[in-house]
């Protein structure tokens, strides 16, 4: 079973980028704790990291035709305008969670809004890297729930 993880502008920044905010761990070693929870549960795990918005949805769409099984998503700012980016993930019918690192609802008003995750099946927020483990777990419990 494979998953991709797809995160978006600035999140390569990751470690350099407001420590405070989002801690000091760098995008690696999350990748690293995420490929290695993955491997408990026996998932492959592809990684892709985009600053640019038509190369996450051009990767958005080789995951359809690569038959990935679902996909954890942090859009990074582009979640709280792209509308391409929702189009390409409804477009999909590739089952989505949203992640992201910090309280995105207990930051900056323009924050508390998200375009793409009507279109997830969920967000998780607020609780750092263990977000993206947390959101791993949840596409292999669907199951057959479906909102
Ligand atoms: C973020 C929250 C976004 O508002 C912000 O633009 C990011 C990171 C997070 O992971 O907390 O780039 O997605």
């Amino acid at each position: 079973m494979n998953i991709a993880v797809i995160n978006g502008p600035n999140i390569n920044f990751l470690g350099i980028r407001e420590p405070g905010i989002y801690g000091a761990a760098s995008l690696d070693e999350i990748n690293a704790t995420i490929s290695r929870e993955a491997e408990k549960r026996s998932v492959s795990v592809s990684f892709f990291q985009s600053n640019h918005e038509g190369a996450l949805i051009d990767y958005i769409q080789h995951c359809y035709h690569n038959k990935v099984y679902g996909v954890v998503i942090n859009p990074g700012a582009f979640t709280h305008y792209s509308y391409a980016l929702r189009d390409a993930i409804s477009g999909s019918g590739i089952p989505f969670i949203e992640v992201h690192l910090s309280n995105v609802h207990s930051r900056e008003e323009f924050r508390h809004i998200s375009v793409t995750a009507p279109v997830c099946h969920g967000q998780i927020c607020g609780l750092g890297p263990l977000g993206y483990v947390l959101a791993i777990e949840a596409l292999l419990n669907l199951g057959g729930f479906h909102q």
